[in-house]
């Protein structure tokens, strides 16, 4: 049976406020917090009838206890969504919800969905970086990788090994613009509509409303990082300050067909262009983003220069510095994280991948001179990922 493949668009994306490790949701659980943003979704979204709802997949990398139990098809459930609507669980790590966007997005260009949820949760207070693994023996002693390879902050001290023209001072630098950017887009009230509120709850403080991202910290000098201890490596250069922390939180999102959407009354707010994902060295996983990037391109015909919008995730300076270099873009490009990224929000591994990309679409809908823009992410274990999307408010296609 010949088939045609379908127009994906993102329809509409949120998250909750993002928290320090046992912070404003250590006494919250997971699945919780991803339950709050599908229910968001279809409160924000009333032309869509919850049964057209096709499949929801929602990534963890840590799937035991609260983030366990097939989290899509619990959370699913748990969201009032109708018991036909099935799901699953993802897992990628930091790239687990741009996983589940690919994935369920490929499946709606296949015929397969005509409306999807996709999104992920990390409770990094609940479930700590490495609970629980088992690394197969084999992977150090055939040196299949090098040991610096399960410690993210280590791999990220060898990409400045690799990259000695990005200093310690650079990366502080570009710590601190984030810090200043995300402050920024909150003072112009460009990240609060894509977030929902929580309640918190807490023995000894009681009930409490999450409501802003706690891990920033607006303010941050670079006198302040320069005096910060390097936990990687003695004399390192990654430091707290110009990394990504250890939080909490979700997101999620709705994807359609162009058609669906249509018919529905839902207003895209991204098409989807192409996606790449790419393996490189395990311990500099950093450099992902770059051959990820180069697929999406090669897939899209595009070159660099037609990607007038980047949400890079900032899992470390180093890394998106490394990005930048390698593409000759400076490290202060105004297209380029404009509302600042996870050094200031956080990074809650998995549910990461939806907020480059609701932040993607407030580029969008705020700069309608663009037409392509890119969310990308490295990935542990060495992996990229990177999806480019285009702009339905693009000036351009008036003319
Ligand atoms: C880097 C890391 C080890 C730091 O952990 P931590 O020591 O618990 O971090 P903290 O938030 O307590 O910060 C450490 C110190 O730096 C300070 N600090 C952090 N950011 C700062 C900023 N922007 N300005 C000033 N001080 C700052 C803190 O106040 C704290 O000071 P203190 O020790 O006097 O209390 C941890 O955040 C980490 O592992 N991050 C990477 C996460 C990761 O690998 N993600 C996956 C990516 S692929």
């Amino acid at each position: 049976m010949p088939r045609e493949i379908r127009d994906v668009v993102f329809v509409d994306g949120v998250r909750t406020p993002f928290g320090k490790a046992k912070g404003q949701y250590a006494e919250t659980r997971a699945d919780d917090l991803v339950i709050k943003c599908i229910r968001e979704l279809l409160r924000r979204n009333p032309d869509l009838p919850p049964e057209r709802v096709d499949e929801v997949a929602i990534a963890a990398t840590t799937q035991i206890g609260d983030q366990g139990l097939t989290i899509g098809r619990t959370a699913a459930l748990l969201a009032g969504l109708p018991q036909t609507t099935p799901g699953y669980a993802i897992d990628r790590m930091c790239a687990g919800a741009m996983t589940a966007v690919t994935t369920t997005a490929a499946g709606i260009a296949f015929g397969a969905y005509d409306v999807v949820v996709a999104g992920g949760v990390e409770h990094m207070g609940r479930h700590p970086m490495g609970e629980g693994v088992d690394p197969n023996p084999r992977i150090i002693s055939e040196k299949l990788v090098d040991t610096s390879a399960l410690v993210m902050g280590s791999t990220a001290e060898n990409l400045h090994d690799r990259f000695p023209s990005i200093t310690k001072d650079r990366a502080d630098a570009y710590a601190v613009a984030s810090q200043e950017k995300a402050a920024k887009a909150y003072a112009n009230d460009l990240i609060q509509p894509g977030l929902v509120a929580i309640a918190t709850r807490s023995a000894e403080q009681g009930w409490g409303l999450a409501t802003t991202d706690e891990p920033m910290r607006p303010g941050t000098t670079a006198g302040d990082l320069a005096k910060l201890k390097t936990p990687f490596r003695p004399h390192g250069r990654v430091t707290a300050g110009n990394s990504a922390g250890i939080n909490d939180g979700a997101t999620a999102c709705v994807l359609a067909s162009a058609e669906a959407a249509a018919e529905l009354g839902l207003t895209p707010k991204m098409k989807l262009v192409s996606y790449g994902f790419a393996g490189v060295e395990p311990e500099v996983m950093g450099v992902g983003p770059i051959p990820a990037t180069e697929k999406a391109l090669k897939l899209a015909g595009l070159t660099i220069d037609d990607i007038q919008a980047f949400e890079v995730n900032e899992a470390f300076a180093v890394q998106v510095l490394a990005f930048l270099e390698h593409y000759g873009i400076a490290d202060d490009d105004p297209r380029v994280n404009p509302y600042g990224g996870a050094i200031a929000y956080g990074h809650p591994l998995a549910s990461s991948g939806v907020r480059l990309m609701n932040q993607l679409a407030t580029q969008f809908e705020q700069r309608p001179e663009v037409r392509y823009g890119l969310t990308t992410m490295c990935v542990g274990l060495g992996m990229g990922g990177t999806v480019i999307w285009e702009n339905p408010n693009w000036e351009g296609a008036a003319s």
